[in-house]
């Protein structure tokens, strides 16, 4: 997979993207990723990308041609155009497995007030947000949206089954509670079912809590 992220932030988008099981996928050669800085599609003798919005309001809007030129000059046959933005459809894992299939991902960052709408209209296939509160910028969302889908790409975890396994569980369940070494620490121990061998039971244990926190946590999910 190859995805190019551009953004007025490219060292902001690819620095959690440079350590641990990314880092390892990228070294592995699973995913060749590369950050862009907008600015150097602007022709404007400061580099600027932005003006007012156009019937007034607060804040700036990135202006249609250096991003018209820096996707044009991006986007191939194969590439998915997605634009990181509040206003986007809210991020889920079946849509992250989806993404994980691409060839190539272009993902736009968003600053300031948004992006000019012709912009979304022309080039952009996807508008998504990670969550419903406003970053300062969406190379933090571009960086959340990579890691996600990277961890899915065939190898990238390694030989466990972490990613294979989460597709088999419903998506409306949170996980439950899990226990590690030592069984006593400071007095709280864990549960004895965990340690009790019989399968069937801890089976039933885990789905009992994972109801019990997903109407604790995400009534929302109903399961
Ligand atoms: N840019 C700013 N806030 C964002 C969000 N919640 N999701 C995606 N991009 C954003």
């Amino acid at each position: 997979m190859k995805i190019d992220i551009l953004t007025l932030f490219p060292d902001i988008a690819l620095s959690p993207l440079s350590d641990s099981i990314i880092q390892r996928a990228r070294d592995a050669g699973l995913v060749e990723i590369r950050g862009h800085q907008l600015r150097d599609w602007s022709e404007d003798k400061h580099r600027r990308v932005d003006d007012s919005p156009c019937g007034g309001g607060p804040g700036m809007v990135l202006q249609p041609g250096p991003l018209f030129a820096a996707i044009s000059g991006l986007k191939q046959e194969n590439t998915r155009v997605i634009l990181m933005t509040p206003q986007g459809a809210p991020l889920k894992q079946a849509r992250v497995r989806e993404l994980s299939t691409e060839e190539h991902l272009l993902i736009v960052c968003g600053h300031y007030e948004g992006v000019d709408h012709r912009i979304i209209e022309e080039l952009i296939d996807e508008e998504i947000s990670i969550g419903d509160y406003v970053l300062t910028n969406g190379a933090i969302a571009a960086a959340v949206l990579c890691d996600a889908v990277i961890r899915l790409l065939p190898g990238a975890l390694g030989g466990s089954q972490s990613a294979i396994e989460e597709s088999f569980t419903d998506p409306n369940l949170l996980e439950a509670p899990c226990y590690t070494r030592p069984v006593d620490f400071m007095g709280k121990k864990v549960p004895e079912v965990l340690l009790s061998g019989n399968h069937g039971k801890i089976a039933r244990w885990r789905d009992e809590q994972a109801l019990a926190r997903t109407t604790q946590n995400r009534p929302d999910l109903k399961p």
